[in-house]
């Protein structure tokens, strides 16, 4: 954990944005997988983890704005528990380790919210993703689980937003380590990419190292062949000569801080010409994207300059045509790149996309632009200090996709079909490198996973 006076730091900062009322932040309970005590992997929820920072379940978190009190709700443990669980620390001792001085017991959560009501004060809740949290909160609350969505507190949302979105060092020190282990990932799944090796096998050993490393993978790993289909959790293949692997995996550090990267590799290590070509204008466009980070700078306009290059460099193969400007103004480019160029990463791979992506990504300056493909961005917003994206531009031949634009005769003036069908098959290729915004530019984190194909290929060899 960070030391206690980060957590109330946190909450005193959220104090100065949210005047009135109270917050309620419930911690995620354990979820049980196939019967009550046999359980998922526990996972706190990062908002929780934000603030009041105890990995544990069972418990919630109150910040009083009207009172400037934070207190925590959960119980002591009970005979029965250290017998199963071992000792366990009061919740004393664990409320002291985030610098909160007061705790009740869970059973009084109910009492306390139910009271800041009857007094006309507001009670400030986030959005919920788990249907447990929203069937307890209905509980402590009376507030029906098809109601809360609407009736969530904006106020809370965009000031949990402003602070989560910077990150401050000792969060930075807590991704470096996240992306130390997802550079070892990646290093290990490049070198099993042997024609006859499982797709399978390295999911699971690469799995095996951010369990051994860390808490856990960052989000269910993708890694296939058909790297086209762009969230593919299918790991049933084997691999062979002539087709590329992408891999797309990270870890959580232990206090569930996140690492995402995406490499994509020629199976048996060495680029055919027209994989290198391909796989080129994918590095291009990512350098492009680093080189233009810096803060003031929109991440909309660096999806647009990527979704350039990537253009431009299909031009150059003959899959496209026209203006490159033109092309990309009128989203043609999409058929090969049908998604964002990143997001937001901390806590959450794809940070606090649970609060609404439009609040982390948008603001009242940066509106989401609502072509397809671009619709798709995550993060449009102006770039400042301590922000933490990602950077994962793909070219990817759909043959869906391809079949449906090709018949609607979509932008003939700037796609050249017959080339792109001697494509279909190939497959896909994404980049995918996490990066921090500073005072001037950026900084990757972490080593840079091996992306030249010069660098592909030496790691590849033996
Ligand atoms: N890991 C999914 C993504 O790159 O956003
Ligand atoms: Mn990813
Ligand atoms: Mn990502």
């Amino acid at each position: 954990m960070f030391k206690p006076e980060v957590y109330k730091q946190r909450r005193e900062a959220l104090k100065a944005k949210v005047n009135n009322g109270i917050a309620v932040f419930l911690g995620n309970d354990e979820s049980p997988m196939n019967y009550p005590a046999n359980t998922f992997h526990f996972r706190q929820d990062s908002t929780f983890l934000y603030f009041f920072g105890l990995d544990l379940p069972g418990l919630a978190g109150v910040i009083d704005f009207d009172e400037g009190r934070d207190i925590l709700f959960g119980n002591d443990v009970e005979i029965d528990d250290i017998i199963w669980m071992g000792p366990q620390p009061s919740m004393k001792d664990n409320a002291a380790k985030v610098a909160v001085e007061t705790t009740y017991p869970f059973g009084e959560l109910a009492g306390y919210i139910e009271k800041a009501r009857s007094q006309g004060r507001k009670i400030h809740y986030l959005p919920m993703y788990r249907g447990e949290t929203k069937i307890l909160f209905e509980q402590l609350t009376g507030i029906r689980v098809g109601e809360q969505a609407g009736n969530v507190s904006v106020d809370l949302i965009k000031a949990v937003v402003s602070l989560r979105n910077i990150k401050d060092e000792y969060e930075i020190a807590e991704l470096e380590k996240a992306a130390a282990v997802g550079y070892e990932m990646h290093v290990t799944a490049m070198k099993m990419a042997m024609p006859g090796e499982s797709e399978r096998k390295i999911a699971g050993v690469i799995e095996g190292i951010a369990l051994s490393r860390g808490a856990m993978v960052s989000f269910p790993i993708i890694l296939s062949q058909n790297g086209e289909t762009l969230h593919n959790h299918d790991h049933s293949q084997i691999l062979q000569e002539g087709r590329m692997m992408i891999t797309d995996a990270g870890a959580e550090s232990l206090l569930h801080y996140a690492s995402d990267f995406t490499r994509t590799v020629p199976v048996g290590g060495k680029f055919n010409q027209r994989q290198r070509d391909v796989y080129q204008i994918v590095l291009d466009a990512n350098n492009a994207a680093t080189d233009a980070i810096k803060p003031g700078v929109t991440y909309q306009s660096i999806h647009l300059l990527a979704a350039g290059v990537i253009a431009s460099g299909l031009k150059d193969l003959g899959l496209m045509k026209g203006n490159v400007d033109d092309a990309v103004q009128n989203g043609a480019h999409a058929l090969f790149f049908p998604h964002g160029l990143g997001h937001m990463m901390g806590m959450d791979v794809h940070d606090m996309e649970g609060l609404g992506e439009d609040f982390v990504g948008y603001d009242d300056e940066v509106k989401r632009i609502q072509q397809f493909g671009t619709a798709y961005l995550r993060l449009g917003r102006k770039l400042e200090k301590g922000f933490v994206l990602t950077n994962e531009p793909g070219i990817y031949f759909i043959p869906a996709l391809f079949e449906m634009w090709r018949k609607e005769g979509k932008f003939t003036d700037f796609i050249n079909y017959d080339k792109v069908e001697e494509y279909i098959g190939f497959g896909g290729i994404r980049l995918e490198d996490d990066i921090l915004v500073t005072e001037t530019g950026s900084k990757l984190i972490g080593k840079r996973i091996p992306i030249t194909i010069d660098e592909i290929e030496e790691t590849m060899k033996g």
